[in-house]
């Protein structure tokens, strides 16, 4: 396991004895940390999108669990396994669409399983690891990724996928850090509505690190695909199906879809924690909903007349893929092979 040091705010950061969450809500005015000492509060941040984007959600999650032993772990009561057994349920009701905080879950679950005596250590060393191994793997992506792109003039993303998605550096985000550090590639950056993760996060991370980057709203990225400024669509993923499908914020299916009618090609970087290798089709995801007061302006919210769909992701069909990067591979046309290559190295 290679170390690589976060550079940048931290989504995420371990005392020793509590998890601080960064609140992305409150992001870009305010950068406020919440503590939590129990897994219920780890769950509560993740429902509320204090921290959000698939591989920190799964970070979160595992640091939630090391939280419940630390609470539960007694050697005069058997008990506690079960009270670290209903924590865990808790946490993996969170939000149900990024399998990335299954996949964490399942892992610490497995340390527990089996531990005899003290559980503490080497459920913590599981967290750590979880962590570590997702900033090693996006810096491997980043390469990956980068060098697939060499020859881009312009680049567009959607949502956010950085240091602020992940356990630092990005998946998506970390391609284009590591594409600019090469040459100075021309970004943008679509506002993402309704939560605003590219306008308030993306745009505010890049800024951070002097990155250049144009805003522009949803809707202009048909017209900014027409005028030729971009060659490529790289996005991350909350979920990617055995065939690659790609379950992502909602939007991505747009873009793709765009892409295609202007032969612009799209990527998608997320580490293989990222793919479900229980199911087969984009079909078998859930798609989160979220209230409807994240999308209504409040003058309707007594209105029986209005009401608001607010799906948070969809699933981009393999076939509108060029290629999907993972810190084991990069699978170009996925729609013609599938994926589960990638979990057989
Ligand atoms: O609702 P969010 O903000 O958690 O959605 C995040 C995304 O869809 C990201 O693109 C995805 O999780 C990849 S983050 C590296």
């Amino acid at each position: 396991m290679t170390r690589h040091k976060q550079s940048g705010v931290l989504a995420l950061q371990w005392t020793g004895h509590s998890l601080k969450v960064l609140d992305q809500r409150q992001l870009p005015e305010k950068i406020s940390y919440d503590e939590y000492t129990d897994a219920y509060g780890v769950a509560e941040a993740i429902t509320t999108m204090r921290v959000r984007g698939a591989p920190a959600i799964g970070i979160a999650a595992a640091y939630g669990v090391v939280l419940s032993v630390y609470q539960h772990y007694s050697q005069i009561d058997n008990n506690w396994r079960q009270h670290v057994l209903a924590d865990i349920g808790t946490l993996a009701n969170s939000r149900p669409t990024a399998v990335n905080l299954f996949w964490a879950l399942n892992q610490m679950k497995a340390v527990l399983d089996g531990e005899g005596d003290n559980p503490r250590p080497a459920i913590f060393a599981c967290a750590e690891k979880i962590h570590a191994d997702d900033i090693a793997a996006n810096y491997k992506m980043g390469e990956l990724g980068a060098d697939i792109l060499a020859n881009a003039k312009g680049i567009m993303t959607h949502c956010n996928t950085g240091a602020l998605a992940t356990g630092g550096y990005g998946t998506a985000l970390g391609v284009i850090r590591s594409l600019y550090a090469r040459n100075a590639v021309k970004i943008y950056a679509g506002e993402t509505r309704p939560w605003l993760q590219g306008q308030r996060l993306t745009v505010w991370e890049l800024a951070q690190d002097k990155i250049p980057v144009t805003l522009i709203a949803d809707s202009a990225a048909a017209w900014l695909m027409r005028s030729g400024a971009i060659d490529w669509v790289v996005v991350g993923a909350d979920r990617i199906a055995l065939n690659g499908d790609v379950a992502n914020k909602i939007g991505t299916y747009s873009l793709a879809v765009l892409a295609k009618q202007h032969n612009v090609k799209v990527m998608v970087v997320a580490p293989t924690s990222t793919i479900d290798g229980s199911i087969n089709s984009g079909d078998q995801i859930e798609i989160e909903q979220r209230q409807q007061s994240e999308l209504l302006p409040a003058c309707y919210k007594d209105n029986t007349f209005v009401s608001a769909w607010n799906p948070v992701f969809d699933v981009t069909p393999a076939e509108l893929i060029s290629a999907i990067v993972t810190e084991r591979g990069v699978v170009m046309n996925p729609g013609e092979i599938g994926v589960d290559r990638l979990l057989k190295t």
